[in-house]
């Protein structure tokens, strides 16, 4: 249910000193800067969340000199909720900001019923973002992503609809996401032949999700295009949140297909482990997880979820401390394979 918090707003007005701290990296060969750490709303941000907790966490980020945000067309619940919402909070407090925002959103996984809410037609992605664009109340988003690749759909026909939307001028730019290499391979063959610019593959990348290893994040750099890593925390799994337990209100706590309790229980004697060097760096976990994925050069940014504006500060606190010995990559490879 939307939360309907009028008494709660306060007018908004962004910290001076937002850019002061931030580093921004260049996202692959193009023009782009991304902040190092950006912010998703798959949850948190739905109308079953606080909209008032919801804008907090947002307006923190952009103090803290997050401009990035990344959305799609399913997030919520319900499906759509989370943009609708972040249309309510863009109109509130950032209509000042629009052009200091890089926004996201993307279509590929199922949104409405029926052979054309899913997957990777022309016919979906573009009334998909026709609908998003509505729901955040925008002329254009800065990238649309295709969601996940669609082994029926041609691969010309979904690089071509990114292609029409980039000269309709709905999205600045377009990437993809979950393409494994040979996929991403063949999309930027498609895309440089129809002068689109694709400048970002967004990827699951955390100390226990290592694929993009494998041959994706060499893929990217030779065709400069960027890495962004999404769930970079594993969703929680790599903070201190599930060191003593299961916390009610928990992502673990709810059981879902994608974290629950046995995956949690599964993995607590590596994240007891990878604490520990954590608390040697004189870091917090989730600061260490975040660091080490920004190791990477091919990575523009990390994609952090966050529950409260206070996890979000704990975490940007990552920036301290970027380097690592030999020997502590060693002892995290010991750890997590
Ligand atoms: N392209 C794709 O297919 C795809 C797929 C997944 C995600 N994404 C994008 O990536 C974004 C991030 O993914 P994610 O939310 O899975 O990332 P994540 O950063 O791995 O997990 C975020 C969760 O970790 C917990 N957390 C964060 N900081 C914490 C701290 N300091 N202490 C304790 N717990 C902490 C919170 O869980 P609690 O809620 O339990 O507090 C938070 O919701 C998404 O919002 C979305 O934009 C994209």
């Amino acid at each position: 249910m939307q939360i309907n918090d009028k008494s709660g707003v306060t007018e908004y007005k962004a910290s001076q000193e937002r850019y002061n701290t931030m580093t921004y990296n260049r996202t692959g060969k193009s023009g782009v800067l991304l902040p190092a750490i950006s912010l998703g709303l798959w949850h948190n941000f739905g109308f079953v969340d606080s909209l008032q907790n919801g804008r907090d966490i947002i307006r923190c980020a952009f103090d803290l000199g997050i401009t990035h945000f990344d959305l799609a067309n399913n997030y919520g619940p319900p499906y759509g909720s989370a943009e609708e919402n972040f249309g309510t909070i863009l109109k509130q407090d950032f209509k000042n900001y629009r052009d200091e925002l890089f926004m996201a959103t993307k279509a590929g996984f199922d949104m409405w019923p029926g052979p054309y809410g899913n997957l990777g037609s022309r016919k979906y992605l573009i009334s998909s973002l026709d609908q998003s664009l509505k729901r955040m109340g925008l002329d254009y988003v800065d990238i649309f992503y295709h969601h996940r690749p669609d082994p029926e759909t041609p691969l010309e026909e979904t690089m071509g609809a990114l292609a029409d939307i980039v000269r309709q001028g709905k999205a600045l730019y377009v990437g993809i996401s979950n393409y494994k290499p040979e996929e991403t391979q063949q999309a930027a063959n498609l895309l440089k032949d129809l002068n689109v610019p694709f400048i970002l593959h967004q990827a699951r990348y955390s100390m226990f999700d290592r694929w993009v290893e494998n041959g994706l994040l060499e893929t990217l750099e030779q065709n400069g295009v960027g890495c962004i890593a999404f769930s970079p925390l594993a969703q929680g799994m790599l903070t201190d949140k599930y060191l003593k337990g299961i916390p009610e209100g928990s992502r673990a706590a709810k059981n879902m297909s994608y974290l629950n309790t046995d995956t949690v229980n599964s993995n607590l004697v590596k994240i007891q482990k990878l604490n520990t060097i954590a608390q040697e760096r004189g870091q917090k976990l989730s600061q260490m997880a975040v660091a080490w994925i920004l190791r990477q050069p091919a990575v523009a940014s990390v994609l952090l979820g966050a529950s409260s504006a206070n996890q979000l500060k704990e975490n940007l606190k990552a920036l301290d401390n970027l380097d690592f010995s030999e020997e502590e990559l060693q002892l995290i490879d010991g750890i997590v394979g």
